[in-house]
């Protein structure tokens, strides 16, 4: 990061600057880690979601790896494919959004208690913006969790995720979540044996 703590632009360009919406026309359903790794991120959704509570899957898919026996009041999607977030049965609502063009969340402050992002912040190109919005939509206490493996579509990931090495990617995502505003920035390695490797960041809204 330089002085400002803006990060320099070059480190979010993309081998296909082309329209995500290109890229994401087409439903993949396929699960883009392998399932011990899915089963970990579960295991630690249900460690800290609450009962009852309002959540965000933000870069969402045909699924969301919630636990099913934790009941929400509200589980919302954003993703780019839409056929993906019809199919996906753990979403009470989802809409198609684009974050790189429009990096500001559709729904109004305070609305969520957590907000989610599986395997997708290296696709960014614009994070502090999109995590700043992510705060404004978090309620008082509401926290964000940030999970990241080793796998990635290369034409489609900005340029410094793939240029530095994992630790240094979950250093670079605690400082977007810092300079967002979030407090309690924490790091946590939940990686199974013999699996893809399970990395989650996490940050909350003090007041
Ligand atoms: C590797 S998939 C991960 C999907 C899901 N979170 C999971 O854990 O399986 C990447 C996801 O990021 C979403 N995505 C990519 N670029 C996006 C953008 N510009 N705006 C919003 N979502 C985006 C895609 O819709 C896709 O679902």
């Amino acid at each position: 990061m330089n002085k400002t703590n803006e990060p320099p632009a070059r480190w979010f360009q993309r081998i296909d600057e082309d329209p995500d919406e290109v890229f994401y026309a087409s439903p993949r359903f396929v699960e883009h880690i392998d399932k011990a790794t899915i089963e970990k991120l579960r295991e630690y959704y249900a460690e800290i979601i609450d009962e009852e509570t309002d959540v965000l899957d933000l870069m969402s898919s045909w699924i969301s790896h919630l636990p099913s026996e934790i009941k929400l009041t509200r589980s919302s999607g954003l993703g780019m494919n839409e056929q993906e977030l019809r199919a996906n049965n753990q979403l009470s609502d989802w809409c198609v959004h684009n974050l790189n063009t429009k990096p500001q969340l559709p729904y109004p402050a305070d609305t969520f208690d957590y907000v989610l992002c599986a395997v997708s912040i290296q696709y960014l190109t614009a994070p502090i913006q999109v995590l700043k919005s992510a705060l404004e939509v978090l309620r008082k206490r509401g926290r964000i969790v940030i999970a990241m493996s080793h796998r990635l579509f290369p034409t489609k990931a900005v340029s410094i995720f793939q240029h530095i090495a994992p630790e240094d990617r979950i250093k670079l995502v605690s400082s977007y979540l810092e300079i967002a505003g979030f407090d309690e920035v924490t790091a946590l390695d939940r990686s199974p044996t013999n699996a893809d490797p399970l990395w989650i960041v996490t940050g909350l809204k003090v007041s």
